[in-house]
């Protein structure tokens, strides 16, 4: 669904920067795709043009065969942080913001509601506010929001990553059930190959930028629950950390052409 896609941002200071170049990407419904690479490789860039934030300069983008024009409700975003929750609604009306917002009838809405802050672990908060919740549940009710609007695809942008360890792998394995039981595609951008490794079917590692596209694709063969020690995992991890490797020491050299190789 995104074939030869470039992104050149124009600067004011003059030369234009090439962010990606000739990216091709083909998502399978309800695949989970992790994407990984170097900061300012253009994780976030890819994210926001399937998003219909920015436009690709080039390139087709289309999603189930029609052309990706702008935002819409087949898709839905979860940024890092959680800074998007309205503070004077409840964990509930939150939830049920967007479903009001398309004129769903209350009793339907609430149920839905329910449903959603039941699948990420949150029954038993509906009534508290964003301010009373620690942060992971705060990230929970942003998940919880996005799937009540039942995107086709779920597009997550390190999401977990001011998350500390403990909660980071509960919200993992939380993400892994919600998707097995929703079926939704997802694209998770992550910097952390353990957790790309734990939730993807497949992951793509990009080029160092400019003009970055995808390096290396790898299906994740891994049944049922991930263990972190199994040789498996670790084979995987070996091999991903190899790609992102080359690629952090290719970014060092063209941030400092003449320092130490
Ligand atoms: N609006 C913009 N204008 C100019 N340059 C931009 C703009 N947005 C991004 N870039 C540049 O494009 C490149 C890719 O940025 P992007 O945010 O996609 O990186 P990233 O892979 O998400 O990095 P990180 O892992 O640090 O989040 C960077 O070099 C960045 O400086
Ligand atoms: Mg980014």
């Amino acid at each position: 669904m995104l074939r030869g896609v470039e992104k050149t941002f124009s600067s004011r200071q003059g030369a234009d920067y090439v962010a990606v170049r000739g990216f091709y990407l083909e998502l399978a419904r309800g695949e989970f795709f992790c994407l990984l690479g170097t900061s300012g490789c253009g994780k976030t860039t890819i994210l926001n043009m399937i998003a219909g934030f920015e436009k690709p300069t080039a390139g087709v983008m289309e999603l189930e065969g029609k052309p990706i024009a702008g935002p819409g409700r087949d898709r839905s975003v979860v940024f890092q942080g959680d800074d998007s929750l309205y503070d004077w609604l409840t964990a509930l009306e939150n939830v049920e913001f967007g479903l009001r917002m398309r004129g769903v009838p209350k009793t339907t809405r609430r149920e839905q509601a329910h449903h959603y802050l039941d699948l990420v672990g949150l029954t038993g908060q509906e009534a508290k506010h964003p301010s009373e919740l620690s942060g992971g549940m705060k990230q929970r009710i942003q998940i919880a929001r996005v799937l009540a609007n039942e995107p086709k695809m779920l597009l997550m942008d390190e999401p977990f990553a001011a998350l500390d360890a403990q909660t980071r792998a509960v919200m993992q394995e939380e993400l892994r059930k919600i998707w097995q039981a929703t079926g939704t595609s997802v694209l998770f951008i992550t910097h952390d190959i353990d957790e790309a490794i734990s939730l993807a079917t497949r992951l793509g590692v990009m080029y160092a930028g400019p003009a970055s596209r995808l390096k290396e694709v790898v299906d994740v063969e891994l049944e049922g629950a991930r263990n972190r020690t199994d040789d498996r995992f670790l084979g995987y991890y070996r091999r991903v950390y190899g790609m992102i490797r080359e690629e952090v020491e290719v970014a060092r050299r063209r941030e400092r052409p003449d320092g130490p190789r």
